[in-house]
């Protein structure tokens, strides 16, 4: 196989888009500019959904880039073999323009044509669509393969986990997708081994999204008139197969960082134990994410919440597997370095931003130091309050040191068994359990909300919300309810569902209502109780994605009640005014409205 470097995969790729009309365009930020339901941008296709909703991209229809992508899900579990937590996604859009029969052929050829990957065709197999009741097989591009060359028994029909792209919320653009694997030299695990199970015979290098259809708030699926194409290639991914390497870490873009922990550490990866090699990959993985981050221009530092939040996490369990390994302080800037110089070329950000990445990773670290100095402070106390023949540390004290001062169940065994005890493990880990679930339900709430930070004008804007939905309700009636928010400093947007374009008059009657309740300075509480006393109360809001017993409650006296998780003003009167500037639609059967305040 052709041998690839990282810079030579990118060129290539965004080189053959080029040859086929594309415009290229920059990768976003890693912090989603326009959707704040989620922290980071997860694939090309993220900052490009209002564009594969209709609305048209200044580039034109087609476009390709290389964009930063993070996944973080359970920050605890990364760092086997194979999860990355930064990578770059290689990317093609068509945007109502071309489709499968453009696609598929594209696809075959970059694949397997010497001038580009040139991929032995026996190497590689694809997926595509089963079909089931809301959608066809998709023959369609299974015949186009075919056509191309595939051979039909490396044609897999798989079902709607494996092959289809749901729509980015509950409703919109979604589809089949096609995807494309290469061939290990693993033997097939059983007689129906197929791209669909994790033995590692077929590797995803690439995934051909087809937006054909719009799934409307009903559940239907209608075809769409703009058929959208988002496809997705995984850069460390690809690099991996080219090269022939076992790991994605031992891909080039690895090799420098992890050098740089070995002369750090005095590990050898090749050589080193599980333990230490995981470490290794660990902090490797970890640190390139934290330097991406601190190196976007959005400027996100470590802190308790959102992005910071993860930012911090990430940093901190690199410290903690470098403390392992016996890395002295202050190593985590070391390993930015290498970094930022490896990626300037292709994110000249990363030189922009380079001092504040290098300055917060130094203050970090300093503040989990300290952290660590008083839990082992805490650890001490733990134990003189042992009565004497004790064997075992509780649970409750292993968790809290996990919790409250950052400490790794390992570090905490470790110190145990030093003074010749144990930890009840069985009791941390059902502790630990509970905990990540109930941080997982805390992450889904925080998003939901649509803030886009908690500074004082998107509070005032978070609040206007309210009084927004509770004027449109008045005036349009209770078909409306809201579809999504997303609100900024600058402004806020809202979307609720409503069949029709919303009449001058009655814009004028909502805008009216909504500065009459401004004008009241209605004081704005809250109030915990379960969901079913929030519906008894009246209270609208998103009750199908709430978890837990208790729910937050908005009231603004006389005016509106909701379901929400905050923050408020204090009284409406702190919003000054409120003007609608704009309404559209914004799919089928759901509005849009952009509105600013104290103009
Ligand atoms: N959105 C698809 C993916 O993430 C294709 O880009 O795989």
């Amino acid at each position: 196989m052709k041998k690839l470097t990282a810079q030579g995969m990118r060129d290539m790729f965004l080189g053959f888009f080029k040859e086929k009309d594309h415009a290229i365009i920059a990768s976003g930020s890693v912090i989603p500019e326009n959707d704040p339901t989620v922290l980071f941008t997860t694939a090309g296709m993220h900052p490009l959904v209002p564009y594969l909703m209709g609305q048209p991209h200044p580039a034109g229809k087609r476009l390709a880039n290389v964009q930063k992508s993070i996944r973080t899900g359970d920050i605890d579990s990364v760092g086997n073999e194979s999860h990355l937590t930064f990578f770059e996604m290689l990317g093609n859009w068509s945007l109502g323009d071309y489709f499968k029969k453009e696609m598929i052929p594209w696809s075959w050829e970059f694949l397997t044509s010497d001038k580009y990957l040139g991929i032995p065709v026996d190497r590689l197999a694809v997926s595509v669509f089963e079909g089931d009741e809301n959608a066809p097989r998709d023959d369609e591009s299974a015949d186009i393969w075919a056509c191309c060359g595939m051979p039909r028994e490396r044609i897999f029909f798989l079902g709607k986990e494996e092959n289809w792209w749901g729509p980015a919320g509950l409703t919109g653009p979604c589809g089949p997708d096609t995807e494309m694997f290469y061939i290990t030299d693993k033997e097939p695990c059983s007689n129906t081994c197929s791209p669909a199970c994790s033995c590692g015979r077929y590797l995803e290098i690439w995934n051909d999204v087809f937006m054909q259809y719009n799934k409307t708030a009903e559940g239907n699926y209608e075809t769409m008139a703009h058929k959208n194409v988002d496809t997705g290639m995984g850069l460390e991914r690809v690099l991996c197969v080219m090269n022939g390497v076992k790991s994605v870490y031992e891909t080039e873009l690895f090799v420098p960082i992890i050098q740089k922990i070995e002369e750090l550490s005095g590990a050898d990866y090749a050589i080193a134990s599980e333990t230490d090699r995981r470490a290794i990959r660990i902090i490797a993985d970890h640190m390139r994410t934290a330097t991406f981050i601190l190196g976007d221009d959005m400027g996100v530092s470590p802190s308790n919440v959102d992005q910071g939040y993860v930012l911090r996490r990430l940093i901190r369990r690199a410290v903690r597997f470098g403390m392992q390994l016996g890395m002295e302080e202050g190593f985590t800037k070391e390993l930015a370095q290498v970094v930022i110089e490896e990626y300037s070329g292709a994110y000249p950000e990363l030189t922009r931003n380079s001092a504040f990445v290098l300055e917060q990773l130094i203050l970090e670290e300093e503040r989990f130091q300290r952290t660590l100095r008083q839990g082992t402070r805490m650890f001490e106390r733990a134990l003189s309050k042992l009565p004497e023949d004790a064997k075992t540390i509780p649970g409750e004290d292993a968790f809290r040191l996990y919790d409250t001062y950052g400490f790794p169940i390992e570090m905490t065994v470790e110190m145990a068994n030093e003074n010749g005890l144990d930890v009840d493990i069985a009791d941390f880990e059902h502790r630990f359990k509970e905990h990540q679930q109930k941080s997982q339900q805390g992450a889904q709430q925080r998003f939901k909300g649509g803030l886009a930070d908690n500074s004082e004008q998107t509070t005032k804007l978070h609040t206007a919300t309210h009084l927004l939905q509770a004027a449109l309700r008045k005036v349009l009636g209770d078909e409306v309810a809201q579809k999504g928010s997303n609100i900024t400093a600058e402004r806020l947007r809202f979307d609720f569902s409503f069949g029709r374009k919303v009449t001058k008059e009655e814009l004028a009657e909502v805008e009216r209502l909504v500065n009459e309740a401004i004008q009241a300075n209605a004081p704005v509480t809250s109030e915990e109780m379960t969901l079913d006393e929030a519906r008894e109360k009246g209270a609208i809001g998103l009750f199908e994605d709430r978890y837990g017993e208790k729910v937050k409650v908005y009231t603004i006296e006389g005016f509106s009640v909701e379901v929400c998780g905050g923050p408020h003003v204090e009284n409406t009167g702190e919003i000054g005014s409120f003007k609608i500037k704009k309404e559209e639609s914004s799919s089928a059967g759901v509005r849009r409205i952009r509105a600013v305040i104290g103009e």
